[in-house]
């Protein structure tokens, strides 16, 4: 498979990227840097959440439903997830696509609903220009799985996704409290105790010659209900924030979250820069409901609110096939339902 990895290590692009990964509009041309501290993507305590004074508790769903309101990001310190499982994923990860391609193989050229699929750009049967992105994909509940390889990999994978499985249920429920609904209603409507899905994504940003006239991701908002991600401490992810993009620079040790296009608030777009000097490696968990469930607008907030529902209702697998064979257009998918 002809991926961003390769076609680095082949040294054909030592000084100049190929034309098919060349963007007409400059990415860095309309991003804002946001420098005061003030202004990025709020900060919540997850720990206050799950084990603090029910005052603590109630301010932190506060702060959750703001902060979903008006980024849909926040990053989230204290969950819990060690220190040793998040270095030993980002670890095992990278080193899955430092396998040899012959190794690789047996993931390439799969569909959607394939368990394990290795593949580079977005979807290059609709991509326009190629994204400068290679990516893994794992479904990885209700049913595991994981590639075989590297040794030790399976094992990591299923801790890791477990733990942000654990964290995603405990902040759906705090977005619950915030929407003045029940905390048990999300994880109970979508059937996520038994059955959710999740999709791991790790997606590998090679160094790039001209990180200026390329992209990693192109503005998207994500499918599902929550997304948990984590990276290996370089900058490239983007939020559009009030007209402009925002660069997010997550404090050590914290994991960055944003709400998927299922959520009841509105979910946002996001991209990916990537950079001339290393290889970014973000491993993204996308938190959904079971894939036969069809989703429709909670009732009782269509009810509460005295506005028709924002969407139709429709499978999440149909809504999953709808937003990986579109081209990535920078809205949300649910928009073409
Ligand atoms: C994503 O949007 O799925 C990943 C963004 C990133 O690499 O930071
Ligand atoms: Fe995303």
């Amino acid at each position: 498979m002809f991926t961003v990895k390769r076609l680095v290590e082949s040294g054909n692009c030592y000084q100049s990227i190929p034309l098919e990964y060349v963007f007409e509009t400059n990415p860095n041309d309309d991003c804002t840097n946001i420098t005061d501290a003030a202004d990025t993507i709020p900060t919540i305590d997850f720990s206050l959440l799950t084990s603090g004074s029910p005052e603590q508790r109630s301010n932190v769903i506060q702060s959750i439903g703001k902060a979903c309101l008006e980024w849909g990001f926040f990053m989230v310190i204290n969950h819990g997830v060690a220190k040793t499982v998040r270095d030993e994923m980002q670890r095992a990860s990278k080193s899955f696509f430092e396998q040899t391609e012959e190794q690789m193989q047996e993931y390439a050229g799969k569909k959607l609903f394939d368990p394990i699929r290795w593949g580079t750009s977005f979807n290059r049967a609709v991509d326009n220009t190629f994204f400068w992105r290679d990516y893994l994909k794992v479904h990885v509940h209700p049913h595991f799985n994981a590639p075989q390889n590297p040794p030790g990999f399976s094992e990591i994978l299923q801790e890791y996704c477990k733990r942000s499985r654990e964290v995603a249920g405990e902040l759906l429920k705090g977005i619950s409290k915030s929407l003045g609904l029940e905390e048990s209603y999300i994880n109970k409507t979508m059937d996520l105790e038994s059955s959710s899905h999740q999709l791991l994504v790790v997606n590998l940003y090679p160094p790039c010659p001209q990180p200026e006239l390329a992209m990693g991701l192109p503005p998207h908002s994500d499918h599902g209900l929550l997304t948990i991600l984590m990276q290996n401490g370089l900058q490239g992810l983007q939020v559009h924030h009030n007209g402009s993009w925002v660069s997010i620079d997550p404090l050590p040790d914290s994991l960055v979250v944003n709400i998927g296009d299922h959520m009841e608030y509105k979910s946002v777009l996001h991209r990916a820069l990537v950079n001339g000097g290393a290889t970014r490696v973000s491993i993204a968990t996308a938190h959904g409901p079971p894939l036969q469930k069809v989703v429709v607008p909670a009732p009782e907030l269509v009810h509460r609110e005295n506005r028709p529902p924002a969407y139709r209702g429709i499978k999440y697998k149909e809504y999953l096939e709808l937003q990986q064979s579109s081209p990535l257009d920078g809205k949300s998918c649910l928009t073409h339902v």
